[in-house]
């Protein structure tokens, strides 16, 4: 029942999935001194490096992490601020089990500085979308989207701020739904059973 978390960094969804009481196992960085290795420290959860700049390939470094992850067992890996990019391989071997959370509603911006881009691109919603990982980079089908409104005096900084309340919202909510076994995915879509609150909006400041 439980899940391995993935990260670089912050940790601030990781913060998210321990307030809400989901069965975290460990925690994986490829940095070390990730400030998330600190927090799982802190609950008595075992946090692992495995630093990607250890190994000659990114199919070597991806089969040590594979072997760290499965040596917990977990039901679900959990991708949550994690900076790197999966070999098709390592997709494939969670495949269906394996999510990610992007700050922007999929599939508009992929990629990096989303919310400097969808300032750019003048959107009026903005937000974060929670996927099943594929070898396309955030790519995959959609469990949960938080959509907010971008406001004339928003900033790359502001939106972000904002985004991030709503990932705290809607990841441990979905990671909550795949452990409970109510995800049902079909034709590149995912839909939720017996709820259809797969979109989250807020408009608060
Ligand atoms: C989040 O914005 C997430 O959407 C993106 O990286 C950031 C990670 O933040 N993939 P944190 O480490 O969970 O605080």
């Amino acid at each position: 029942m439980s899940v391995v978390v993935l990260i670089s960094g912050r940790g601030s969804n990781l913060q998210a999935f321990f307030e809400a009481g989901l069965p975290v196992s460990a925690v994986i960085s490829n940095v070390a001194g990730a400030a998330g290795l600190a927090l799982a420290a802190k609950r008595g959860v075992p946090a692992k490096v495995v630093p990607h700049k250890d190994f000659p390939s990114r199919e070597a470094f991806d089969a040590a992490l594979a072997q760290e992850i499965d040596g917990f067992s977990p039901r679900l890996v959990a991708l949550a601020g994690f900076m790197r990019v999966l070999t098709p391989g390592f997709v494939h071997r969670y495949r269906e089990r394996m999510l990610n959370i992007h700050p922007s509603l999929l599939p508009a911006f992929p990629g990096l500085d989303t919310h400097s881009r969808a300032l750019a691109e003048g959107v009026k919603l903005h937000g974060c979308s929670v996927h099943f990982v594929t070898a396309e980079l955030d790519h995959g089908p959609i469990v949960a989207q938080a959509a907010i409104p971008v406001r004339r005096e928003d900033t790359a900084a502001s939106l972000a701020q904002r985004v991030l309340k709503q990932e705290h919202v809607v990841y441990p909510r979905a990671v909550r739904w795949f452990l409970d076994g109510k995800l049902v995915i079909g034709d590149g879509t995912v839909s939720v059973k017996g709820s259809d609150a797969q979109l989250v909006f807020d408009d608060s400041p």
